[in-house]
C-alpha cells in the first residue's frame, strides 16, 4: 500500500474541488493507501522569490506553511495534486505551491539535458474542475502539468482526472449533477493498479 499526499487548492472549502478530493480519497482509503491531505487554503504557502538562498546550502527565507509540508512531501510516495480551473490553469495558489518545490531540489553533478537539479523520486496525478467542458478547457492546465511535474521534475505520472462541466464560479456547487464524483472514487480505488 502507497503513502498519498493529496495537495488541494479549491477556491470554495465546499466547493467542486473538494468533493472531488474527498472521492478519490474515499476510494485510495478504502483500498488501504494511507493519506495525508493539505489545503492550501489553510496552509499559505506564498509563491518562490527566486532569491537562491537554497542554492547556497541556506533555508529558505520564507517562514510560511510551506516548512510544514515537507516532512509530508517526504513521507509520501504520490503527491496528488487538486486544482480547480482558473483562466485556464491552475491557480496561483497551486502554482506558489509547485514553485516552491525548488528549494527541496537537490545538487545533481550530471543532470539530463534540460534539468539543472534532482527533485525526489515521486508519483503525481492531478484533479481538476472546471466549469467549461470543452475540448481545450484543460488543454493549458495539462501541458503545464506534464512540462513541469512529469518532464521536468521527473516524477512519475499515475493519471489525470479533468472534471470539466461543474458549474460556474457564481452558482452554487454542481459537481454532484455529474459522474465526476463516481469517476473519482474509482481513480482513488485504482490509481496503483
Ligand atoms: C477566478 C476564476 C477563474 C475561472 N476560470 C475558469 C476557466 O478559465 N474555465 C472554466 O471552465 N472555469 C473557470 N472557472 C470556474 C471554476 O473552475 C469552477 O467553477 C470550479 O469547479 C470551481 O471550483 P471550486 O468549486 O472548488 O471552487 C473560474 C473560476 C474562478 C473563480
Amino acid at each position: 500500500m502507497k503513502k498519498i499526499l493529496v495537495i488541494s487548492c479549491g477556491g470554495r472549502p465546499r466547493g467542486n474541488t473538494a468533493q472531488l478530493t474527498d472521492a478519490f480519497i474515499r476510494g485510495a482509503h478504502e483500498v488501504g493507501h494511507q493519506i495525508e491531505r493539505v489545503s492550501l487554503l489553510e496552509t499559505k504557502v506564498e509563491p518562490c522569490l527566486g532569491c537562491n538562498a537554497c542554492r547556497h546550502g541556506k533555508p529558505c527565507v520564507l517562514k510560511d506553511g510551506f516548512g510544514e509540508i515537507v516532512p509530508k512531501i517526504e513521507w509520501a510516495d504520490a503527491l496528488v495534486f487538486a486544482s480547480p480551473l482558473y483562466y485556464w490553469t491552475i491557480t496561483a495558489r497551486m502554482k506558489a505551491f509547485i514553485e516552491r518545490l525548488y528549494g527541496i531540489a537537490a545538487y545533481d553533478p550530471a543532470p539530463p539535458l534540460g534539468r539543472y537539479e534532482k527533485y525526489p523520486d515521486k508519483d503525481c496525478a492531478l484533479l481538476m474542475t472546471a466549469a467549461d467542458n470543452f475540448f481545450w478547457t484543460f488543454q493549458q492546465a495539462e501541458s503545464y502539468y506534464r512540462f513541469a511535474l512529469v518532464h521536468y521534475l521527473g516524477f512519475q505520472d499515475k493519471g489525470m482526472l479533468l472534471a470539466g462541466g461543474c458549474g460556474g464560479s457564481s452558482g452554487e456547487a454542481a459537481i454532484e449533477k455529474t459522474d465526476w464524483l463516481e469517476k473519482a472514487y474509482e481513480f482513488g480505488k485504482n490509481i496503483y493498479h
